[in-house]
């Protein structure tokens, strides 16, 4: 690690120690031999993990081929993820836009697209959002530390509380509560909006601010709220698209289709830079001059791409994904037995959060950070929630894990938690 100090120095933002080399599967090895399982998936975006045969496959051969061609043209690769995507998506998600440069561009163009299709201009998110970090998604995400440093942030934008049960806004318990953070909403339009909202924009699960599941019949809700007051329903799925959930979309997990969805991280399959927005045939309408940039439709990444769709909707795959899953809750949740600072354990698919208490129940940012810290020690990549802000760390490894890897990584977090917390 020594011969990297120096550019540490030259690097603009802070690097950590560690000098990784190469990565396989869920595993990642530093210079020096050091071997560990991501949990985080890389930036949550490894679905198929590191260096996927086939990914890397698609990816020399199209190489070999062309990289780079204007998005004037048609192309191959670009044309069948165009036709997987809108095979996998939800029905009415019949148009797809891929020039965007990633998960901050894609949420960008969706407000567009609600824009231009509504005529209106306000924008609705949650508390604990996190949507991207352009100035317009920046002012989106509900972290206020994000925005902290920028005198100019978007005007319309609205947060309003999120569906976090175990620490409900409304101090409400969701056997009893009706939905009132859905049916205040109503009051945040008349009397705390612009008065002229386009979009509401949520994350399904919340990916950043806590894994934060929402209660049955939240979206459908929030659903039916949006026809109501014709406002288009955005589903931000850049974190639980792509079999994240144990579902192509989470979308499809909580049946409500949105007027448009995002998609990104995932689509990569082992790292390509790839993002996407899909559109009900009600939100054309944006030009090809309002959003559009030089990496949007990459060739490359959209060999890589298809191919990860391919891998993801093969029979079993996503079966693997629900049960994985289950098990890693179920091992996790006999792990809260034993720890009373785990104060809840919950999750979809291979989207899990466990959320740290002090002995008051009270979020412990300070457990969480410790906890990720140390993780390295025992060959775990750990990452929390809110930017190392939260209370939450976040258990998220690439769906191609086994039960076999679930296990190792199970008990590489039992070790952890058996030294770290007295
Ligand atoms: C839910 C969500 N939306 C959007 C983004 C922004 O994506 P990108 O970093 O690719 O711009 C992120 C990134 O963390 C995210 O988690």
């Amino acid at each position: 690690m020594a011969d990297s100090t120096d550019v540490r120095k030259l690097i603009y933002y802070p690097v950590g120690e560690y000098l990784m080399d190469h990565g396989e599967g869920i595993h990642l090895y530093d210079a020096e031999g050091g071997e560990y399982i991501d949990c985080a998936s890389g930036t949550f975006n490894l679905s198929l993990g590191y260096g996927h045969p086939e990914i890397v496959k698609a990816m020399q051969e199209q190489a070999e081929r062309l990289i780079h061609a204007t998005s004037a043209f048609q192309t191959a690769p670009v044309n069948e993820l165009v036709r997987r995507l809108v095979e996998v998506s939800p029905e009415n998600l019949a148009r797809v836009h891929l020039k965007v440069s990633g998960g901050s561009t894609a949420n960008e163009g969706a407000v567009k697209m609600a824009q231009v299709s509504t005529g209106r201009s306000g924008v609705i998110t949650l508390f604990r959002s996190h949507h991207g970090q352009t100035m317009l998604t920046t002012t989106m995400s509900g972290e206020s530390f994000r925005k902290a440093p920028f005198p100019h942030l978007m005007p319309g934008v609205l947060h309003v509380p999120d569906p976090y049960c175990l620490r409900c806004f409304y101090k409400q318990r969701p056997d009893t509560c009706g939905l009132l953070c859905v049916e205040r909403v109503n009051d945040f339009i008349d009397y705390g909006s612009n008065g002229d909202v386009a979009c509401i924009v949520v994350e399904p699960v919340s990916g950043s601010g806590g894994n934060i599941v929402p209660p049955d019949g939240y979206l459908q809700a929030l659903r039916t709220l949006c026809d109501e007051r014709g406002i288009a329903l955005v589903f931000d799925e850049i974190q639980t698209g792509i079999g994240r959930v144990g579902r192509m979309f989470a979308a499809e997990h909580f049946g409500v289709a949105p007027d448009i969805l995002t998609t990104g991280k995932g689509l990569g399959g082992s790292g390509a830079q790839v993002a996407a927005v899909l559109a009900d045939e009600r939100m054309t309408g944006l030009g090809a001059d309002h959003h559009s940039f030089t990496y949007g439709g990459n060739i490359l990444a959209a060999a890589a791409a298809a191919r990860t769709l391919d891998v993801i909707a093969r029979p079993g795959f996503l079966e693997n994904v629900r049960s994985v899953g289950a098990h890693v809750m179920e091992r996790l949740r006999e792990l809260a037995r034993r720890h009373a600072c785990v104060v809840d354990v919950r999750g979809l698919g291979l989207m899990i959060g466990i959320e740290l208490g002090d002995e008051d129940g009270a979020p412990s940012t300070a457990l969480a950070q410790l906890l990720a810290e140390r993780g390295m020690d025992h060959g775990l990549i750990l990452r929390t929630s809110r930017y190392g802000r939260g209370n939450v760390v976040k258990i998220r490894p690439p769906l191609i894990m086994t039960h076999t890897e679930a296990d190792l990584m199970c008990d590489r977090l039992d070790a952890l938690f058996a030294a770290e917390i007295r």
